[in-house]
């Protein structure tokens, strides 16, 4: 599974891709807004760190505007991945960018049937919210399952990214559902290092090493 890191903070991105398990990064406007600058900005750094698609997300909630946006995000660099709400003008808009080879991340999904429109209007990526799901009481990796399946009745290749992680154990679900993609906020990728008797090991390899030093 790819491991995309979520966030728009530059600093944390240079700390997760020095660690090399780093494939993309995911944005949002929300991360955008935390960073306290300019997407065009942020995007453009991140190009300098990352090799791995980037997504950024539009604002306008026009297929025009969208598509407007797209394009001159799309300048900023090759792996740029345009975020498109999934609306009826988010879907017409990544139809027309997979016909121009503007590669796209359908975001804000909740439902298969959602994901099924996204695969069928070109997306590249689609971005199913397993954390919201959580928080009103459904199970996110329920819809994790049902787009594998789906995606993989048919033959889609869009490729499916867990997002909206909130702790290690999403990303262990979603690999063993077969997501293509986890996106990670820098809190939890960090936490993925973790288990007590790693630490356990390492003090009593350390000591028993000692010991016998002396
Ligand atoms: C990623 O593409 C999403 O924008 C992000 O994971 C949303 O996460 P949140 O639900 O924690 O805001």
């Amino acid at each position: 599974m790819k491991l995309f890191i979520d966030t728009g903070i530059v600093e944390e991105i240079r700390k997760a891709a020095d660690w090399g398990i780093i494939d993309g990064v995911t944005t949002n406007p929300t991360l955008i807004a935390k960073s306290g600058r300019s997407q065009r900005d942020v995007i453009t750094e991140i190009s300098e760190i990352v090799d791995g698609p980037i997504s950024a997300e539009v604002i306008a909630t026009d297929s025009d505007g969208m598509i407007k946006e797209a394009q001159e995000l799309a300048t900023i660099h090759k792996n740029v991945i345009i975020k498109v709400p999934m609306t009826e003008d988010g879907i017409r808009a990544c139809k027309w960018m997979s016909k121009n080879n503007i590669k796209t991340n359908v975001t804000l999904v909740f439902s298969g049937n959602q994901a099924l429109l996204a695969a069928k209007a070109g997306a590249t990526f689609v971005s199913p919210f397993i954390g919201r799901l959580d928080d009103i009481g459904h199970d996110g990796m329920d819809l994790i399952e049902e787009i594998r399946t789906i995606f993989d009745n048919y033959g889609y290749t869009t490729e499916i990214i867990a997002a909206s992680v909130r702790h290690p154990t999403h990303v262990r679900d979603a690999a063993l559902l077969g997501a293509d993609v986890s996106t990670v906020p820098f809190n939890v990728l960090k936490k993925l290092f973790n288990h007590t008797m790693t630490d356990k090991g390492i003090a009593a390899f350390l000591s028993d090493y000692e010991k016998s030093s002396k």
